[in-house]
């Protein structure tokens, strides 16, 4: 299915994340589930005007329309956003925090500790299939936790890092246990490298045009 959205590459090998998360896992993920939320945004958007947009835009210009075909579009497009991003929220080489991202943690959680404990409760609390977020609003951090496809960029805030909780994430190699999949996560795949990176980006983030 061609179209004007595409599947980002995976950042690193099927295998990369594994024992954490196996290959079978994102052979599933990546080429199943998040490769049909990109064929079924292009098939969505043809004709439409949001065809000619980037995707933050159709996240943010979809989000809240009543019609099916538009929340579809929102489902989709957000889906697509969502997943890109958790790829690059995860890293199969340790990476380092510090800086003034660890400085904000501390600051706005008590310690790292507190931090991951919360975004690991944030993950296990979301009812059904979600997200699990640290976000940053004029450099304050906080967690959030959206359902199905919302994630918190739609409404204009900065993203720092993310966990998919929708079970095909971790099913196969978890079953029904998610927060053993948190915890695998939160301990040896964070991408801080890419955090700092967010956090710094703060005030360079696509907000949605009044409409
Ligand atoms: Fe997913």
């Amino acid at each position: 299915m061609s179209g004007p959205f595409e599947l980002s590459p995976l950042p690193y090998d099927a295998d990369a994340l594994e024992p954490a998360i196996s290959a079978r896992t994102i052979g599933f993920h990546y080429h199943k589930h998040h490769k049909a939320y990109v064929d079924k945004l292009n098939t969505l958007v043809g004709g439409t005007r949001y065809a000619d947009m980037k995707l933050e835009e159709v996240v943010q210009a979809a989000l809240g329309k009543e019609d099916e075909k538009t929340k579809s579009i929102f489902n989709n497009a957000a889906q697509v956003w969502n997943h890109d991003f958790y790829w690059r929220s995860l890293s199969p080489r340790a990476t380092q925090l510090g800086g003034k991202l660890e400085k904000a943690i501390i600051r706005d959680f008590g310690d790292v500790k507190s931090f991951l404990r919360k975004f690991a409760e944030a993950g296990t609390e979301q009812f059904g299939s979600g997200w699990a977020w640290l976000v940053s609003n004029n450099g304050k951090l906080s967690i959030e936790k959206t359902a199905n496809a919302v994630d918190p960029m739609a409404k204009g805030t900065n993203c720092l890092l993310t966990i998919d909780v929708w079970e095909h994430a971790y099913y196969l190699d978890y079953q029904n246990e998610r927060p053993a999949y948190l915890e695998a996560v939160l301990t040896k795949l964070l991408n801080w490298d890419f955090a700092g990176e967010n956090l710094d980006k703060e005030g360079h983030v696509v907000r949605a045009a009044a409409e």
